[in-house]
């Protein structure tokens, strides 16, 4: 049961679809102890927590998935050291449960600043402050975790599902220069024989870093260029950023400026801020007609053969914006004057370090939103998301008949149904596998179900070995892209020395591919999560509750990778009896039945650990050098059955937009003799693995 409380006037985000009619008053709100609010003032709402009381979500955030303990933003914000200091990242999720003592759901609906005090002021206190302005507030409460995602995701309507080649692996490098850097990547990975279904152009493929354009230079022939990688099953990639070049002559600007598209100051001039490109104007993402505008540019790329596209810098970032540079130099040149000493020289370093997405920079210009004029930072939060339907309205009457791959790094619920996120710049440290683990049900929770990291790490220098471990998660992960910065160690899988364990792992999430696909498809079109914290599936079970390093994937898998530097293995929890298939390539595997309880499993670096169910199986293809090369005639089965199993495979042809999951599906029985039989829309050989 879902019910909404508001505040003031809030600003309609369209985060929610479905919206009952009729507004309760706050005053009225269940759980929340103490309820302060303030039209030009924080709101705070504060609930006492029990002792052992876990709170799930706030999706795209640092720590555990238990996030008690700590206080969290939701603020879209550009910083790339993502440390256990941040409070928060690029996206702006505020859902979450809370399960204990009693148990409901929380979602602020609210693009300005949210802040979450989960135990941090006070161990036992929840406090959420909204910043000035009115919100929408809902409450939730069901039966279980997990119904009341799904009562949640009804409200907020259908995830994104991207083409089935966005299932395929990813090489991306911020530094790939041209045609024949690209073909050499792909030369490479086919001549190893490690599968490869795109690669990804960042800003270094445009010409001077404007938006919709490609620089003749570097690929001269471009439409025959995506034709000759077509040939080949690779998709390209190419990257879109929210600010538009100022320069005279170039068509997106000029007429951005002519219709008056970009975001304005209040003397009614356009905003200034600087990004890769040095001076750039911002699209109104906010204004219907600017966002109709912008949505409909991404069809000079697609004319031109490619279908799929990753939006960034739409927080938006802001590496200065140019009235307070113009202040800054002053004050420069008024710190060159004097002997820089402990003020002098700190107060210089801050001026500079401070440079970057400034408060006040974000308060000093306006949307045109809904026939209002609503200033940046009380809507904030949505940028990234409208940047993102702008693509997605674009892309339903472009191409009504064909899905593009789309994500984004900034995001705000409502966004998941133009397209996924990627969770932005991680960097090459053990720690963040952990946290790309312990993301993953929080932004499933909101939506986000296509989802990934920057594998291997984007900043800092990657190791082998890190690399290794890291696609020992990512290979089940929907986005599965290895990216990284400018400047770093290369770490695409040739730059080491042991190729054989990178094409057995890589290799595996190929065979992986039906599996993973159904489950996604299956999840989007019910409503529900993708990736589970186990509590979600063993709700009695007082340990499973506290796991903070072991994901449930889909219905039949458990996965424990191991995140830590020259372990050999690790401690894995195991709520019931579960057959453990250690792999080094989807051919080479080990199997043993584990009892419920705590183990201590080996996983050598090139081993990947999957855990199945009692009574599920899980199809497991023969792999191929991409998505389109699949198997999806011969199918062999992981299998843990005492009793009978019975698993849904959904297919479907991987581009078109009408998905009907009740046709698409193929029922698989097998039972404790080992007979299987399937009934549905496949033909397929099935075979015990
Ligand atoms: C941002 C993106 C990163 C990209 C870089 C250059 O930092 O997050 O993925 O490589 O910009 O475009």
């Amino acid at each position: 049961m879902i019910k909404r409380f508001t505040w003031g006037r809030p600003v309609e985000t369209e985060a929610v679809v479905k919206r009952e009619a009729g507004e309760r008053k706050l005053s009225e709100v269940p759980y929340f102890s103490q309820v302060q609010t303030g039209d030009g003032r924080v709101s705070v709402l504060t609930y006492h927590m029990g002792e052992h009381d876990i709170i799930y979500g706030l999706g795209e955030n640092i720590r555990g998935i238990n996030k008690r303990g700590w206080v969290y933003e939701s603020n879209c914000v550009d910083d790339p050291i993502h440390t256990e200091a941040r409070r928060n990242l690029y996206a702006s999720h505020n859902f979450f449960l809370v399960d204990g003592r009693e148990r409901f759901g929380v979602f602020v609906d609210a693009p300005q600043k949210v802040t979450f005090d989960i135990g941090y002021t006070d161990r036992d206190r929840l406090a959420v402050t909204v910043d000035a302005g009115g919100f929408d507030l809902y409450i939730l409460e069901g039966d279980s975790l997990r119904q009341m995602v799904r009562e949640f995701r009804q409200i907020i309507g259908r995830s994104y599902i991207p083409p089935k080649w966005g299932f395929g692996y990813g090489q991306s490098r911020w530094g790939y220069e041209n045609e024949d850097d690209i073909r050499q990547v792909v030369k490479r990975h086919r001549d190893n024989g490690v599968p490869l279904d795109s690669v990804y152009m960042d800003i270094d493929y445009m010409e001077r870093f404007k938006d919709f354009t490609v620089d003749e230079e570097k690929f001269p022939k471009f439409p025959r260029f995506v034709e000759e990688m077509r040939a080949q099953n690779i998709h390209l990639v190419p990257i879109i950023d929210a600010g538009v070049k100022i320069e005279k002559g170039y068509s997106v600007y000029e007429e951005g400026v002519e219709n008056g598209y970009f975001c304005k100051k209040e003397d009614g001039s356009e905003f200034v801020g600087g990004v890769w490109p040095g001076r750039c104007h911002f699209p109104d993402m906010l204004n219907d007609d600017a966002r109709k505008w912008f949505g409909r540019k991404y069809k000079l790329l697609l004319d031109q053969g490619i279908d799929g596209f990753w939006n960034d810098m739409n927080e938006p970032a802001l590496f200065y914006g140019e009235d307070y540079l113009t202040k800054a130099f002053e004050k420069l040149d008024e710190y060159r004057k004097q002997e820089l000493n402990l003020h002098t020289f700190f107060g210089m370093k801050n001026l500079v370090l401070g440079l970057s997405n400034r408060k006040e920079d974000y308060e000093s210009f306006y949307h045109e939103y809904k026939w209002e004029r609503i200033r940046h930072d009380k809507v904030h939060n949505l940028y990234g998301y409208y940047m993102t339907r702008s693509a997605g309205e674009a892309f339903d009457e472009l191409e009504p008949d064909k899905r593009i791959l789309m994500f984004s790094r900034a995001s705000y619920v409502g966004m998941h149904r133009y397209g996924g996120v990627w969770t932005g710049d991680n960097s090459s440290w053990w720690s963040h596998i952990l946290m790309n683990l312990q993301m993953l049900p929080g932004l499933n929770m909101c939506g986000f179900l296509y989802t990934g990291a920057d594998l291997g790490g984007f900043g800092c220098d990657t190791t082998e070995d890190l690399l290794l471990r890291w696609l020992e998660l990512g290979i089940f992960t929907p986005l599965m892209r290895n990216h990284s910065a400018k400047g770093t160690r290369e770490q695409e899988f040739y730059r080491f020395g042991h190729v054989e364990d990178f094409r057995g792992i890589i290799g595996l999430r190929y065979a992986l591919v039906p599996y993973l696909y159904s489950e996604f498809v299956k999840a989007a079109m019910r409503d529900d999560m993708m990736f589970l914290p186990l509590a979600f599936v063993y709700p009695k079970d007082q340990e499973a509750a506290v796991v903070e390093d072991q994901l449930m994937v889909g219905e039949s898998v458990m996965i424990a990778p191991v995140y830590r530097q020259n372990a050999r293995g690790r401690y894995v929890y195991l709520p019931e009896d579960m057959k453990l298939y250690r792999f080094r390539s989807s051919e080479d595997v080990d199997i043993e039945v584990l009892r419920a309880g705590h183990h201590y499993v080996k996983a050598e670096l090139n081993e990947v650990l999957v855990f199945v169910r009692p009574n599920h199986v899980v199809p497991l293809a023969g792999g191929g050098c991409c998505v389109a090369d699949v198997d999806m005639s011969r199918l062999r089965l992981l299998h843990f059955v005492t009793d009978q199993a019975e698993y849904e495979l959904y297919d479907d042809d991987g581009y078109g937009k009408k998905i009907d999951l009740e046709s698409g599906i193929t029922k698989v029985r097998v039972t404790v003799d080992g007979k299987v039989d399937a009934e549905g829309a496949l033909e397929a050989e099935w075979t015990l693995f």
